[in-house]
């Protein structure tokens, strides 16, 4: 299971209102208790955080705000004394405008960065070279009135793209690579890894005729030429080579595309990522229909060998108990963890945190900042981490750099912990009962029924006892029912506490229940 740490939200160690790398390694212990194996670090490089370190001013470097690079060696080694691995994020599409490669290629035409970045002449008429968006809103084109060309920017004018067509682009930011897994991290999350290449032309991308006034303006057109572009697979191949020359390391791609394209992203000769991101489930109707649809589709579409795994939450989404509802959170735990693959769980989301509605005027996300009749900013979901009842949630001794949910006296680590029938003891029982069985690791996975109410299936390996999961997606008890005659134990409930108890055909389900059935042979 892989655990996401958004830095800026985590622990502060040191007063600033702001999280930190000592803060990390403080709740380690924590996170080896709840059943943690891998954790993600988003972005704690240099950056003058316009996209709060999604734009990138030094590759090889801490930011002051998060520590000094000591506190990175410190961090990495003490995750590994506790066994887990550590991931990175690698953002390669685009650096900040303030670091010097950009610096140096705005300098001047002639500048030898100058075609590390994208600049091309304005269009005859004098407007944009294309009519590419950014997806922060407006053109992603930036005009340079001192060399007179356009730049391109997928995402703020802050963040210039890279040009990845550029050999010594490539040389570099492998470098970049290089010198983190020279100090031994097990891998990296890439950032917006399907928007590396651009069409070589710069065609005009062409208009979406899906799109609908409240989502956000970018997706006025289809990024057809602008992003997933079959070259990408090459660039993606030198990092995964890079990678497989260290030996045991894994790259997981960030990439929003329908599952049929999102394929192509799996490196299974070793020429593309070990993993793609599944997110199909942060856009899934939460019904056992849907839902199971969904994940039936996305196992008939794995290439073979194709690892899967689950996404129910991250940085740039709202926070999944406010999607399904606080009676559905335990469904939710279970689903995330139970399905065929590695999950990812998002900081917060294992005591249930939800989205914070922030006052405008304390809006920090640029997202939000630009198109404020969209309700698009991320900050809902970016905030402190509730980890007691002390004020600021024991975030931080001084007043967050985001503001605390105000349930956190009630929604907290310390006080869940101490609760078993908590979510976080819910979190943490699956995964105590995953890491010892094989079937929930590694089994396959089989529909068994779907009904209005249910979505049951079956974990399977060989050798191993079966699982069975039943989850009620509706505040209605239910029954199962099956054809087969089925028998087991039930070894956990997320609605009741059970010493024992048996489980054969026709067992009532508790309204909101989730089970793991562990079947006799
Ligand atoms: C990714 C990140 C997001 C960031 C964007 C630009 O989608 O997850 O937070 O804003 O890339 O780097």
């Amino acid at each position: 299971m892989i655990y996401q740490i958004y830095p800026r939200s985590f622990r502060d160690s040191n007063g600033d209102g702001v999280g930190d790398l000592l803060g990390i390694i403080g709740q380690l212990d924590y996170l080896k208790w709840l059943g943690v194996e891998c954790l993600w670090l988003s972005p704690f490089y240099p950056s003058p955080m316009a996209d709060f370190g999604y734009d990138i001013s030094n590759y090889c470097a801490v930011d002051p705000i998060f520590g000094t690079m000591e506190d990175f060696d410190h961090l990495l080694q003490e995750v590994h004394t506790r066994n887990m691995k550590l991931m990175v994020d690698f953002v390669p599409n685009h650096s900040s405008s303030e670091h010097p490669w950009f610096q140096a290629s705005k300098s001047s035409k002639a500048d030898p960065k100058r075609d590390w970045y994208i600049w091309r002449d304005p269009a005859p008429d004098g407007g944009t070279p294309n009519n590419w968006l950014a997806m922060f809103g407006g053109s992603a084109w930036e005009w340079d009135e001192q060399s007179r060309q356009h730049y391109y920017h997928g995402f703020l004018s802050e963040q210039p793209d890279l040009n990845w067509r550029n050999p010594e682009v490539i040389t570099a930011m492998l470098d970049a690579m290089r010198f983190w897994l020279d100090k031994g991290v097990d891998g990296f999350r890439v950032d917006v890894i399907w928007h590396l290449i651009k069409d070589a032309m710069f065609r005009d991308n062409p208009v979406n005729p899906d799109y609908q006034p409240d989502m956000a303006t970018y997706n006025q057109l289809l990024p057809v030429f602008s992003t997933d572009q079959p070259e990408v697979h090459e660039v993606i191949s030198q990092m995964r080579r890079l990678l497989d020359s260290y030996g045991e390391k894994v790259m997981i791609g960030e990439v929003y595309l329908p599952l049929e394209k999102l394929m192509r992203y799996y490196g299974l000769s070793g020429d593309g990522a070990h993993m793609p991101f599944n997110f199909k489930l942060l856009e899934t109707r939460w019904d056992p229909n849907a839902i199971g649809a969904a994940v039936e589709n996305y196992e008939s579409l794995l290439p073979k060998d194709g690892w899967p795994n689950w996404v129910l939450g991250n940085h740039d989404q709202r926070r999944i108990a406010s999607r399904v509802g606080k009676s559905q959170v335990g469904i939710a735990a279970l689903l995330l963890l139970t399905l065929r693959g590695t999950p990812t769980l998002y900081y917060g989301d294992e005591i249930g945190m939800e989205d914070v509605q922030i006052p405008k005027d304390e809006i920090r996300d640029p997202q939000g900042i630009n198109m404020p009749d969209k309700n698009l900013s991320r900050d809902p979901a970016r905030t402190p981490m509730q980890w007691d009842n002390r004020p600021f949630g024991g975030f931080s001794e001084v007043a967050p750099w985001l503001r605390v949910s105000a349930d956190y006296e009630e929604v907290n680590v310390r006080k869940q912990m101490s609760n078993h029938e908590s979510i976080l003891s819910l979190y943490k029982q699956i995964l105590s009962i995953r890491q010892s069985e094989p079937s929930l690791q590694i089994g396959n996975y089989r529909t068994v029924l779907i009904t209005s109410q249910l979505l049951c299936y079956m974990r399977e390996e060989q050798g191993n006892p079966a699982f069975l999961i039943i989850l009620n997606f509706s505040n209605t008890d239910a029954r199962f029912e099956s054809r087969d005659s089925l028998a087991g134990d039930v070894l956990l409930s997320s609605q009741r506490q059970l010493d024992f108890a048996f489980f054969s055909n026709g067992f009532s389900v508790l309204a909101n229940e989730g089970l793991i059935i562990k079947l006799k042979k």
